[in-house]
């Protein structure tokens, strides 16, 4: 066995109030290897936010421990987020935004622009680097953010319902665009969901997590083709059908 993307060992967390601890999540041990596309499904309130951000550094566990690519994390580096809002600098461009991106992950400024032109390019919105950012739409800017969080060349994305505030056929979209980004095996992809038919589209992998504090309910591999079959087909597919029944019938218990 290589070494883990991701790996949490007994990992808790609690939330410090005036009124006590605030149990949000685990105890719970889950290991993420290269090339998984996992998807963390638990209904509002289940500690997904917070388990992404224990993962990414931001957070220290209150007990347990968190290893990426064996060591622990430090915030801002070895992953890229994407959360629900796009959070791009208004007073900078398309292009503006994943300069400072590349900036911030040690790029050389005179390999920028390439590079620039090259993320723009991997999601589809080549020719809007000039743009302002309130000049393109939420789907372009949500586009943008994934740009910007893949400048570093992360080997793990961490994803927040990153998809959450669009219409349903601007989520459909980026999601066929997402779903291949794991097809360089040495990279894997932890996006939250409160959505089962978004898990089970995206997913190599499925994790149901419990209501409040959030452990795992469920750990479930999908065994759905990754290529060679298009999104209509695989959202029509039996297999399709079938898993999404499974999955949302673990959700529906957990969160009763
Ligand atoms: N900063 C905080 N202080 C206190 N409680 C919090 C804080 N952040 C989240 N919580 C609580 O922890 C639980 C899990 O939150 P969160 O991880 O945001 O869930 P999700 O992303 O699944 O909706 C919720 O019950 C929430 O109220
Ligand atoms: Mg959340």
């Amino acid at each position: 066995m290589g070494e883990a993307l991701v790996e949490l060992i007994g990992v808790e967390h609690s939330y410090r109030t005036k009124g006590g601890a605030v149990p949000a999540l685990g105890p719970l041990d889950l290991r993420v290897e290269p090339g998984e596309f996992v998807v963390v499904v638990g209904p509002s309130g289940s500690g997904k936010s917070t388990f992404l951000r224990v993962v990414s550094g931001f957070e220290h566990p209150s007990g347990g421990a968190v290893r990426l690519l064996g060591r622990t994390p430090v915030p801002g580096r070895d992953v890229g987020v994407v959360f629900q809002q796009p959070r791009l600098f208004p007073w900078q461009t398309v292009g503006g935004n994943i300069g400072t991106a590349l900036r911030w992950a040690g790029v050389a400024r005179a390999d920028r622009p390439q590079r620039t032109v090259e993320l723009l390019d991997q999601v589809g919105l080549g020719s809007l680097g000039p743009r302002r950012t309130w000049e393109i739409s939420g789907g372009q800017q949500q586009r943008v953010a994934i740009a910007r969080a893949l400048a570093a060349q992360p080997r793990l994305l961490l994803m927040d319902e990153p998809f959450a505030a669009l219409d349903a056929m601007t989520r459909e979209r980026l999601q066929e665009d997402v779903r291949s980004l794991t097809d360089d095996a040495t990279r894997g992809v932890v996006f939250v969901t409160h959505s089962v038919d978004e898990a089970v589209f995206l997913a190599s992998r499925i994790v149901v997590l419990t209501d409040r504090p959030g452990r795992i309910a469920l750990d479930l591999p999908v065994p759905l083709p990754r290529t060679g079959v298009s999104a209509d087909e695989l959202r029509g597919s039996a297999e399709y059908a079938a898993l999404r029944g499974e999955v949302a019938t673990a959700v529906r218990s957990v969160a009763a």
